[in-house]
């Protein structure tokens, strides 16, 4: 019997395409250059899997007025947003994900983005490389203390979770937070957190707010002017959830106006392009969407998304199904 015909559309960690290599027919992305939708349209018609990540768009237009030979779509990434899941279900495409491998690295990620921000890291490193630091002065670069203040978590989730208990017990702050379903108050306080009612009892009272919810219609522009109005003043925004889950012309005027102090962001509204705004501020630390980005944790992403694939040509159920 052939093997199934697998397409994996990035680059990945070696000892997951050496797996993917062995157990199936696959075409390896060697030179890593994103497909562009052509070809991510094509690829549904020839391959019976396509393994994809958070920058290849598949919108429901991928879908229609085509044969779907690809059965399964092994997404490399907890986050789907960037699929249609209702196209996918309805031409009986199975859509899998992978949680829980990259909960710690993504929390710890949102940790370095807090205390960047409140401690102008960024700022500092620009200016000694660019030759500009002439020497120590009780004045100078001087940022917000961390310890004992207080944090405001959107999405109590496996990383919401995990940032919680990072700055609750790693840095002795409060920690409020507001998610869609109750969530037991005994459970929330092994991370050291309360749960709020509404976003804005979380915003009025956070000297940090950070997003760790779903992107996708549901969430988007969770954060937007009016939000950014309900914020304590002089309070910062992380975001390593998605992009759309901020209305970016909002957080630009609520930074540009200083009704924030300053925003660390992992995650962008039309990645990988950044408004020229928002790179020109001091007070914002932005990365290029490295939550998970740690050795370990890419390649358990990858062994996640094989486990499923594996399962799924198998005739078993896989593990990590999300339509
Ligand atoms: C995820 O897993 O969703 C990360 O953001 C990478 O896409």
């Amino acid at each position: 019997m052939s093997k199934p015909r697998i397409l994996v559309t990035r680059r990945w960690p070696a000892a997951v395409e050496t797996v993917l290599s062995e157990r199936f027919d696959t075409t390896l992305n060697k030179d890593d250059t994103a497909l562009d939708a052509a070809q991510l349209r094509e690829a549904l018609h020839i391959y019976d899997a396509v393994l994809p990540t958070v920058s290849d768009k598949l919108p429901a237009a991928l879908f229609e007025g085509q044969t779907i030979r690809t059965k399964i779509l092994g997404n490399f990434g907890v986050g789907f947003n960037h699929i249609d899941i209702a196209a996918a279900r309805e031409k009986g495409v199975v859509v899998t994900n992978t949680p829980g491998v990259l909960t710690d690295c993504t929390a710890d990620l949102a940790m370095l983005l807090l205390l960047s921000a409140a401690r102008r890291s960024g700022e500092g490193e620009r200016e000694l490389r660019a030759g500009a630091w002439s020497g120590w002065r009780p004045t100078h670069l001087v940022g917000t203390k961390v310890t004992g203040k207080t944090v405001g978590i959107i999405g109590f989730g496996r990383i919401g979770r995990a940032f919680a208990q990072r700055c609750h017990f790693g840095f002795g702050m409060d920690v409020v937070f507001h998610n869609r379903s109750a969530i037991d108050p005994m459970e929330a306080a092994r991370y050291g957190a309360v749960q709020l009612q509404r976003i804005e009892d979380v915003l009025e009272i956070s000297d940090f707010v950070s997003l760790h919810c779903p992107g996708g219609a549901g969430n988007r522009h969770l954060m937007n002017a009016a939000r950014f109005a309900a914020m304590k003043p002089g309070a910062f925004l992380i975001n390593t959830a998605r992009g759309d889950v901020v209305d970016e012309a909002a957080l630009i005027s609520a930074l540009e106006q200083g009704k924030i102090r300053g925003a660390g962001l992992d995650v962008y509204e039309a990645e990988p392009n950044i408004p020229e705004r928002l790179r020109a501020m001091d007070n914002v630390v932005l990365l290029p969407h490295l939550g998970s980005a740690t050795e370990e944790t890419r390649t358990a992403m990858g062994m996640k998304v094989a486990d499923n694939v594996i399962a799924f040509f198998a005739g078993q159920a896989p593990p990590d199904r999300v339509a």
